[in-house]
């Protein structure tokens, strides 16, 4: 098979906003306890961070990272996770049917991000709490006032305010799941009037407010709308979250999951878009997709688990090859909406549902999503291009479904591609999924004048269904190709071509 990539160097989608590249941690598992942290590990450093786990996030180029959840987020007194550890509360923690111990909380994690190089991403609870109590974590995070909460920060050893910059109000607030889930208006009043005090107390912040929490959610549209309706003035973002699966194991149709993020990207900017002529408004408010990755591989062990363990495994997720490539065209869409897409979060981090996975007590190994991501991460930055691809189409899934007609499942291009241009326009990066599970592409490259081929680094494997394991890290691996004139995409590969 053949296809064209064609580029002009001048048509610029958009500067990529780095945020574009984040990711999520969340008191959920074992992504805190015997993920980030176990102070008894060999790595341990003076904090008890795992520096494997450590160096594998600083390698990945995280630039900010969301916490402390998610869902747990609901259930959350931030004031149970700060000052003296040996007085810190054990909670149950509904959400996830643990016990929180609160060994590591707002001070700890904002160390840990520090010597990641990441910022952090904080959301508050608007599910059993309200605007005071997420204004007073403003207070304590960022401010240097002589007042309670600054102060109380300064008493837990911590003289210099944090500078947290984007803030979620609650999370996903629509799901019956919640703690305290809402209604569209009653989520518009409370994210209104927490947005206030907390702008009131810092002014510098950016705030995201709840979106759907999938766009098969029965309320999705109705719900952005009313948000935006009720709270667009005080709000600067609107968040998408949405997981991937393969349970039918229908391979071609799942390797289409990107053509879903594109819908629902599109639909959201629409919406927010006519909100905005509804009030005539002069401001924009663009996407935070702040949860998105492959989850469904983990979902029956999960219902083994006994409730009310301590960091029991839960959510991890064994990703293989084909989970690798949608996690690569998920970041080409990303990319491709990088105008609108401000900030974006794959969740989550450590161990649950994660790229990075570790044996509490031993070692850690990547996952094959995390080559997709580290690339995309650590070569994508800068301007996104618009390329146009002329390639096949397939087909996959049930023609009669909703999902085939609203997503266009009938003409699923076998390649899937974004381009990005360094700042310094010294490099051009290429991502590159193809689809096809049984042909290689013959790939022709058109508008790289004065760049040649300096790179061209491939992810694949015979089998689709391949795994990384402790045993086993580096049986999916991304490898360096041969540069020749000819540039071949294998058969479900998923690779980075980069010109200098
Ligand atoms: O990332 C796992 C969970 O998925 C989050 O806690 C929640 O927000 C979503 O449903």
């Amino acid at each position: 098979m053949k296809a064209k990539i064609k580029i002009n160097k001048e048509d610029v989608i958009s500067k990529i906003d780095n945020r574009l590249f984040g990711s999520f941690i969340e008191h959920l598992g074992r992504a805190v306890y015997g993920g980030i942290y176990e102070k008894d590990h060999e790595t341990a450093d003076d904090c008890g961070f795992r520096q494997d786990v450590l160096n594998a996030v600083k390698e990945l180029n995280v630039p900010i990272v969301r916490y402390p959840g998610g869902n747990f987020v609901s259930g959350f007194y931030w004031e149970d996770s700060v000052g003296d550890r040996a007085k810190r509360p054990h909670k149950m923690d509904l959400a996830w049917g643990t016990i929180e111990t609160n060994e590591i909380g707002i001070d700890e994690f904002q160390e840990w991000a520090k010597r990641v190089n990441s910022e952090v991403m904080m959301a508050v609870n608007l599910g059993t709490r309200g605007p005071m109590d997420a204004r007073n974590l403003v207070e304590y995070c960022n401010l240097n006032t002589d007042t309670y909460y600054a102060n109380m920060r300064k008493a837990n050893g911590h003289e210099e305010p944090y500078g947290i910059k984007v803030w979620c109000l609650g999370n996903e607030m629509d799901g019956p799941w919640q703690i305290g889930a809402k209604t569209p208006q009653e989520y518009a009043r409370i994210a209104t009037e927490t947005a206030k005090v907390m702008k009131w107390t810092d002014p510098s912040i950016e705030l995201v407010a709840c979106g759907s929490s999938s766009p098969t959610m029965e309320t999705f549209g109705t719900w952005e709308r009313e948000v935006l309706r009720g709270a667009y003035e005080n709000i600067d973002y609107m968040s998408l979250h949405c997981y991937y699966g393969n349970p039918d194991n229908d391979a071609k149709k799942y390797l289409a999951s990107s053509l879903i993020m594109d819908n629902f990207i599109k639909e959201v900017v629409d919406i927010c878009d006519e909100v905005k002529k509804e009030k005539n408004s002069d401001k924009t408010v663009n996407l935070s997709f702040d949860e998105w990755n492959v989850w469904f591989h983990s979902n029956e062990a999960d219902k083994e688990q006994e409730k009310w363990q301590i960091a029991p495994p839960l959510l991890e997720d064994v990703y293989n090859l084909e989970d690798a490539l949608v996690v690569g065209s998920l970041i080409n869409t990303l990319i491709k909406h990088s105008d609108r897409v401000k900030i974006a979060a794959l969740a989550q981090l450590v161990n649950v549902i994660a790229p990075i996975m570790t044996k509490t007590g031993g070692g850690m190994w990547l996952q094959t999503i995390y080559y997709p991501f580290y690339y995309a991460s650590t070569f994508g930055r800068g301007f996104a291009l618009n390329a146009t691809c002329e390639c096949d189409t397939y087909a996959a899934g049930d023609p009669e479904s909703e999902e085939y007609k609203k997503n266009n499942f009938g003409h699923i291009p076998y390649i899937d591609s974004s381009v990005t241009m360094s700042e310094d326009k010294e490099t051009i990066s290429v991502f590159l999924v193809n689809r096809s599970l049984d042909e290689e592409v013959e790939l022709e490259l058109e508008g790289f004048d004065g760049y040649k081929i300096s790179s061209h680094v491939e992810l694949t494997h015979d089998d689709l269904k391949a795994i990384n394991t402790i045993d086993n890290p580096e049986e999916v691996v991304a490898k360096e190709k041969n540069i020749s004139d000819k540039v071949v995409l294998s058969s479900k590969s998923w690779n980075m071509i980069k010109f200098s």
